[in-house]
């Protein structure tokens, strides 16, 4: 199967027919990324002052914004300039939340907002510990932010000024991913899903689910035979375009490309349409076993 479903539409504002939207949910629960090849997101030339590398915090990699608390982190601009890079947030939220209320309708009702965020900095070369290092293929799974029943779908957009894709590596399925991690992995230990939470390093309990995903990410990314040999298709994405994706249980690495944006949504898996293709099923099933009590 073409890892890529390609849509027309050229603003935010497009709608689409019934049968589209039918298409879209398939492709996306089947792994596929929702690919716009003319959807672009833009940035005032003060916006794209403000969002250059140098005012992002070097701890950090990427500017982001909390819709839900109004809260902007990592950028080192002014009090004052902060307000604009709000805005360039408030924007994007609201643009990619009607894009996947027109696309996506049977999504509406039970999507909550997670994360937008801003990379200004160049992907290839940004210096990380291994485990953090998105330039190796990956399903996203976050230490802090345990995800339990939710999947996690994101809206990219490529902002770049200056003609540069981002270069996506995608990899195999999720079922294949997982036949082959899962039996690598060893179960968590008795209470310390609690444990974690009590000492504030999770933001709520770790699920059995999480716990699993989390090594999974890990070891894909720890595993540089797996990394060179597995099955996976470069994709370039160019400035301008845009594209969805459930980074949740598609394989992916970004090799190379600067200035982008992300929204972050989340969907309970049980109001997917195929809710056996979730990895939170496909993993219950090869554990034998419930992993989200
Ligand atoms: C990722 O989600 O792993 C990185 C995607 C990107 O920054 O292009
Ligand atoms: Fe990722």
């Amino acid at each position: 199967m073409d890892n890529l479903l390609t849509l027309g539409g050229d603003d935010w504002q497009t709608e689409f027919d019934a049968s589209l939207q039918q298409q879209a949910v398939d492709a996306l629960e089947n792994g596929q990324v929702i690919y716009f090849p003319k959807l672009c997101f833009e940035l005032s030339d003060l916006e794209r002052h403000l969002s250059a590398p140098r005012y992002v915090d070097p701890k950090r990699k990427n500017i982001h914004w909390d819709p839900i608390k109004n809260k902007l982190g990592g950028t080192l601009c002014s009090w004052e300039d902060r307000q604009y890079l709000e805005q360039l947030f408030k924007r994007y939220t609201s643009q990619t939340e009607r894009l996947i209320c027109h696309l996506l309708p049977s999504y509406e009702p039970h999507l909550t907002l997670g994360r937008t965020s801003l990379r200004p900095v160049e992907a290839k070369g940004r210096r990380s510990s291994a485990k953090k290092d998105d330039t190796r293929l990956h399903v996203d799974a976050f230490p802090a932010t345990p995800m339990a029943k939710k999947r996690i779908l994101r809206v990219f957009s490529n902002t770049n000024h200056e003609g540069q894709p981002r270069v996506w590596h995608i990899g195999e399925p999720f079922q294949q991913v997982a036949e082959q991690f899962f039996p690598k992995t060893r179960a968590p230990f008795l209470g310390s899903q609690f444990l974690l939470n009590t000492l504030n390093i999770t933001k709520s309990p770790r699920s059995v689910y999480d716990h699993y995903m989390l090594q999974i990410h890990d070891k894909m990314k720890l595993n540089r035979q797996y990394q060179q040999t597995c099955e996976k298709m470069q994709v370039k994405f160019p400035p301008g375009s845009t594209w969805i994706v459930y980074t949740d249980a598609v394989s992916h690495a970004v090799l190379s490309g600067q200035h982008l944006m992300e929204q972050t949504f989340y969907l309970p898996f049980n109001k997917m349409q195929h809710i056996d293709l979730a990895p939170q099923s496909i993993l219950q099933k090869l554990a034998k076993r419930e992993l989200l009590l």
